[in-house]
C-alpha cells in the first residue's frame, strides 16, 4: 500500500459522532469484523471440548428457527424443545462474539446483532416503548457483551429482553466481567442469570473454555514505533487515517458519550497515538478500554508511539476489580497494533 492511498488524515477531535436514532437502529448488525463469521470458520480447540460442545449447540439451537414456521401443530417431525434463550459465557477470547455473530446470520427474518451499550443508547434515543416497537418482533436479538455492573441499565435491559422472549422473538448473549470478579477463572453466568431475575429460566447457558484465541499466533506486547520511525509507519498506512496525541484523545474520550464512540471510528482504517504513557486515573483508563472495544470490532489498526500501548493500565488497575476488562483490551491492543486487521 502506498502513501497515495490514504484517502483522509485528520484528527479524531474533528470526527463527528452525532448519531441518529435510525443510524443506531442500522448499526445493529455484527460488527465488520464479524460480517462473515460462521460455525464451521470457528475452529474448536481439541483441547477443550467445550467449544466444540457450543458449536453443536448452538447449532441445535439455530435449527429452532426452521422448526417454527416448519411442520405446524400436528406435524409429524416434533420441533426441537429450545428454550428461548441462550447465554454465550467464558473468558476472553474464547470466539463467544464470533460464535454470536454466527448464530445471527443464521436467523431468517428480522433480528438485531449490539452491544449492551448500543441497546441502552437505543433506550436513550427512543424512548423504552419506543424501543420495545422498533426491535418487537425479531426473530432474534443478540446482546454482546451484557454490562453488569450499572444496577440501574440491567434492570432496563432484562425488562426489555422479558417483553421480546413474550412477543416470541428469541434472544442470545454474551456479558462482560462484572466488578470484583477478580478470579480469572470465574465465569459470570451466574451473575447474569440473577441480573436477568425471571427470565434466567428460559435462558440456557453454554461454557466456553479456553485460551485466548488472539494470542494462539502472537505472544509479548503491543508493537510501538520510535517517534523517528512515525512518518514512514504513517506512509504504509491507507484509507481514513488519524494523527492524535494520547492526552488529546483521552481527553477527547471524557467529552463523548461511550455509546458515541462506534460513530467516531466508522470508517477510520487506522489510527496513530502519539507519545502513549501510562495513566493514573481509573475512569480515563476505562474509557480508553471502551474505545478499544469499538477500534476492535471495526478492525481500526493501531500505530503508537511511546509507551507499549498494552502497558498502559498501571498495577493497581490489574489488582482491581476491572482486571479482566484490562486484560481483554491489552489483548486486543496487542492484535490492533500488530497490524492484524
Ligand atoms: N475457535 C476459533 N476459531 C476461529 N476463530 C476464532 C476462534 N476463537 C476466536 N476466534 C477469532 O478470534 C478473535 C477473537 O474472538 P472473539 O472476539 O469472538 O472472542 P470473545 O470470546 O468474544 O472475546 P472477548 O472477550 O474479547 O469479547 C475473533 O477474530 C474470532 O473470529
Ligand atoms: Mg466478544
Amino acid at each position: 500500500m502506498t502513501a497515495e492511498q490514504v484517502i483522509s488524515r485528520g484528527s479524531l477531535v474533528d470526527r463527528d459522532s452525532s448519531i441518529t436514532a435510525a443510524e443506531m437502529v442500522q448499526h445493529l448488525v455484527p460488527p465488520r469484523q464479524f460480517e462473515t463469521a460462521t460455525l464451521d470458520s470457528y475452529r474448536p480447540d481439541r483441547d477443550y471440548p467445550s467449544q466444540g460442545g457450543a458449536v453443536a449447540a448452538i447449532r441445535n439451537f439455530a435449527h429452532g428457527f426452521s422448526a417454527k414456521g416448519g411442520g405446524g401443530l400436528f406435524s409429524r417431525r416434533k420441533a426441537p424443545v429450545e428454550l428461548p434463550g441462550v447465554y454465550l459465557d467464558g473468558g476472553f477470547g474464547v470466539g463467544k462474539t464470533h460464535l454470536l455473530a454466527a448464530l445471527w446470520h443464521l436467523a431468517p427474518g428480522r433480528k438485531y446483532f449490539g452491544t449492551f451499550i448500543e441497546y441502552t443508547a437505543l433506550v436513550g434515543a427512543l424512548g423504552y416503548a419506543g424501543a420495545v416497537a422498533q426491535l418487537k418482533g425479531a426473530t432474534l436479538v443478540c446482546i454482546d457483551e451484557f454490562e453488569l455492573d450499572d444496577p440501574g441499565d440491567t434492570r432496563l435491559m432484562s425488562r426489555l429482553l422479558s417483553e421480546l422472549v413474550a412477543s416470541g422473538s428469541r434472544i442470545a448473549a454474551t456479558s462482560n466481567t462484572p466488578p470484583n470478579a477478580l478470579g480469572e477463572g470465574r465465569f459470570a453466568a451466574q451473575d447474569f442469570l440473577r441480573e436477568i431475575d425471571a427470565l434466567a429460566a428460559r435462558f440456557t447457558t453454554l461454557r466456553i473454555d479456553g485460551l485466548d484465541y488472539r494470542r494462539r499466533d502472537m505472544e509479548g506486547h503491543a508493537t510501538t514505533t520510535a517517534d523517528s520511525d512515525l512518518a514512514a509507519a504513517l506512509h504504509t498506512l491507507s484509507g481514513v487515517v488519524t494523527v492524535d496525541g494520547f492526552d488529546t484523545v483521552i481527553r477527547l474520550l471524557s467529552t463523548v458519550h461511550p455509546s458515541r464512540y462506534v460513530r467516531m471510528v466508522d470508517g477510520v482504517d487506522a489510527i496513530a497515538l502519539t507519545d502513549v504513557h501510562p495513566l493514573s486515573n481509573q475512569t480515563d483508563a476505562l474509557r480508553l478500554v471502551a474505545f478499544v472495544d469499538r477500534l476492535y470490532d471495526a478492525q481500526v489498526r493501531i500505530v503508537a508511539t511511546g509507551t507499549p500501548i498494552d502497558q498502559v493500565f498501571d498495577e493497581d488497575m490489574l489488582a482491581g476489580g476491572y482486571r479482566k476488562k484490562y486484560l481483554r483490551a491489552a489483548s486486543r491492543l496487542i492484535a490492533l497494533t500488530a497490524g492484524q486487521v
